[in-house]
């Protein structure tokens, strides 16, 4: 049986306050979100959308040391331009908080306290990496060194960016505190850890039988979670940016940023409402998390658990995470700028809100990964918004101004196919109304414009534009029922375009329809004065569009030159460092692999002054018969060294290309074993 509500509460991911919002956190989060609270407002529910910025965790303290600035100075830039840029986008939330304030302070505290004193924590000692020499525990983003897969030496302690490779900061080699540039030392310190092994049987109930309606993508992921066996998870870091952790002896730790951050939503209800555990607290309440994929193991696996330990809390009635947006084929990437910022968007399109908006619901990544370009943008304006909804909206206004001054005309006797065409809409507000209930917003979208199409076709087939010199009274009807989808309009497509739909509203000159309107034969009254027709939509011409894919052409270009620059220049060394270097022409009599070694082949090399052996890391570069007879160049006089039971007395130089691959260094033609180079 389908469970009865009071009233709903709907969170929206908190954006991190370390960069602006781009389409993708948009066509992810933010649209389908607001869609969804702004139909629930529209039918008259109890509702309230909460959102904040999300302000805590590592990457914020990077930026902020980059930069010269505190965190507080990044997260209050970010914290502004993120709630601005909302805010003109028209999302309808009911409070935009952020997690550096006093209240999230508070209950973030106290929410970690409350669990504490109930024994739901597990405490550990491990072992992590500490930069004595600035006197802090160092987070894995914080450590650089050489990556153990592919040999990139700028790999970080939980990524490699160069092979992609996940990594654990233990991994590195040469390991380098990004903070002081000295070697760190590992160090015992203590954590709590919110168990989550503990609540996988009430996960499992909850979530595999209890809502297996939810959406694929996230049901499966939960499930292989499930099965893979849930671990204890740390709560808290070695940091000195976040909410400090409420116990004593617990100096230099701050609760992890995702243990607080969903409890912003929390934060956020109290700083709405002296009301907020109607919201929190009441089994009454439909809960719904609006999130990105990668958001889905904190928002139904981690929060739900924080949440049943904590006790008296509901937990999400639904979770429907979307995948990611992917721009002109290539994954969106804050540090590398490949997206399209929302803020930069609204200064460049002003007044096209609702064309982003309705872009990104038409093709919001809803079941799997999907793509934003330019020219769809183009295509989507031009041949759907204006040809369409735009075209039919302008066509009913124009006409009746016309040849009625405005006044909308009584409708006489109905024909069959005005009957079928007002039946249509009914069936739309119902297709609308399931779509949105079920979060697919693209279904629900394209029954909105088949309100519009309906329209279209009505006056297509009806030309009252004809009709009006042989059967002017005929043509009072078509227009009355023309302008009865024109108001209907303004219901339908509010949840998506609000800011057309007040214009439809506005043109119309009449109050905004509850949608219980909707599908209704009669909204609008013959004999009321409509106001002047605008245009809804304008045509975007290509100039428009190419130049923003030049921007983004430019910034492919600019990464691509970022990561073609060429290692700086070493320290000076004089003619007399060089002229120590005895470098000569030799050539390769044998080449084998050393025992049990991946990377090591040895080599056996007449330098014109001896035959010697040289063990050289080159094995997966090449194969020993390609090697021998080959002359290369050799430092015959660096000192020897013991390597796997062999006396290596040289050096043979090669060249690294831009993928790490080796080059040898060969004379331009054969020429004598023994010839110096210098
Ligand atoms: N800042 C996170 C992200 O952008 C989302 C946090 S959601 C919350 O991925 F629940 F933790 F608030
Ligand atoms: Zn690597």
């Amino acid at each position: 049986m389908k469970k009865e509500f009071k009233r709903y509460l709907v969170t929206s991911a908190l954006p991190y306050a370390n960069g602006p919002v781009h389409i993708g956190h948009l066509a992810g989060v933010y649209v389908p979100s607001d869609i969804y609270v702004r139909y629930l407002r529209q039918r008259g529910q109890d509702v309230i959308s909460v959102c904040g910025s999300d302000e805590h965790g590592v990457p914020i303290t990077i930026k902020a040391r980059k930069e010269g600035v505190t965190p507080q100075d990044i997260v209050d830039k970010y914290h502004n331009i993120i709630k601005s840029s909302f805010e003109r986008l028209g999302m309808s939330f009911d409070i935009y908080s952020r997690t550096t304030s006093p209240t999230h302070a508070k209950t973030a505290s106290d929410f970690f306290r409350t669990l504490y004193d109930k024994g739901e924590f597990s405490e550990a000692t491990s072992q992590q990496y500490y930069d004595e020499e600035a006197q802090t525990f160092l987070a894995d983003r914080y450590i650089t060194g050489t990556c153990p897969k592919c040999g990139n030496d700028r790999a970080y302690g939980d990524q490699c960016e160069k092979c992609g490779s996940t990594l654990n900061a233990t991994d590195l080699i040469d390991p380098k505190s990004a903070v002081s540039g000295s070697k760190p030392v590992m160090r015992d310190t203590k954590h709590w850890y919110l168990p989550l092994d503990k609540h996988e049987q009430m996960l499992r109930e909850w979530i595999l039988e209890g809502h297996k309606e939810w959406k694929s993508n996230v049901y499966g992921q939960c499930k292989s979670w499930l099965d893979g066996g849930l671990q204890p998870r740390a709560v808290s870091r070695d940091l000195d940016w976040g909410i400090p952790v409420p116990v004593e002896g617990a100096e230099g730790k701050v609760l992890y940023v995702w243990f607080d951050a969903p409890i912003g939503y929390i934060s956020a209800t109290k700083d709405l409402t002296p009301d907020w555990e109607k919201y929190w607290k009441s089994e009454d309440t439909k809960m719904v998390h609006f999130i990105g994929k990668d958001n889905i193991v904190f928002h139904c696996i981690v929060f739900p658990s924080m949440l049943k330990a904590h006790g008296g809390y509901i937990l999400p009635e639904n979770v429907p995470a979307n995948e990611f947006l992917n721009l002109e084929g290539d994954k969106i990437s804050t540090s590398r700028n490949w997206a399209v910022w929302l803020h930069e968007y609204l200064d460049e399109f002003p007044g096209k809100e609702d064309v982003l908006r309705y872009v990104l619901c038409a093709n919001a990544p809803e079941t799997k990964d999907n793509d934003f370009t330019w020219k769809d943008f183009q295509a989507r304006n031009n041949n759907e918004l204006v040809a369409i909804l735009g075209n039919f909206v302008n066509r009913a206004l124009v006409l009746t101004q016309k040849y009625y001054d405005g006044v909308v005309p009584a409708a006489g006797e109905l024909t069959d196919y005005d009957r079928e065409t007002l039946a249509e809409m009914p069936r739309i507000r119902k297709a609308l109304e399931e779509n949105i209930e079920g979060y697919r917003f693209r279904e629900a979208l394209k029954e909105a414009m088949n309100l519009a199409r309906l329209g279209n076709k009505y006056l297509a087939d009806t030309e009252p534009w004809k009709v009006v010199k042989t059967d002017p009274e005929r043509v009072k009807t078509i227009l009355n029922i023309a302008l009865q989808i024109t108001a209907e309009l303004s219901i339908a497509i509010e949840p998506f375009m609000p800011f057309s739909a007040a214009k439809i509203i506005k043109m119309l000159n009449i109050e905004k329809l509850d949608w219980e309107r909707l599908g209704e034969p009669q909204v609008i009254e013959a004999g009321h004065v409509i106001g002047k027709a605008e245009l809804l939509f304008e045509k975007i011409e290509d100039s428009v569009v190419e130049a923003q894919i030049a921007k983004l052409q430019a910034t492919k270009a600019a990464n691509e030159a970022a990561e073609k620059t060429a290692e700086p220049q070493k320290a000076e060394c004089s003619f007399d460092d060089f002229q120590k270097m005895d470098i000569r022409v030799s050539t390769i009599l044998a080449a084998e692999k050393v025992a049990k070694t991946k990377k090591l082949l040895k080599l056996t090399v007449d330098t014109g002054i001896d035959t010697r052996e040289i063990v050289s890391g080159i094995a997966e570069h090449f194969t020993p018969e390609e090697l021998v007879g080959r002359q290369v160049m050799v430092l015959v006089n660096l000192a020897p060294r013991e390597l796997k039971g062999t006396l290596s007395r040289g050096m043979v130089l090669m060249a690294e290309d831009a993928d790490g691959k080796l080059v040898l260094l060969s004379p331009d033609k054969e020429v004598k074993s023994g010839s110096i180079v210098g």
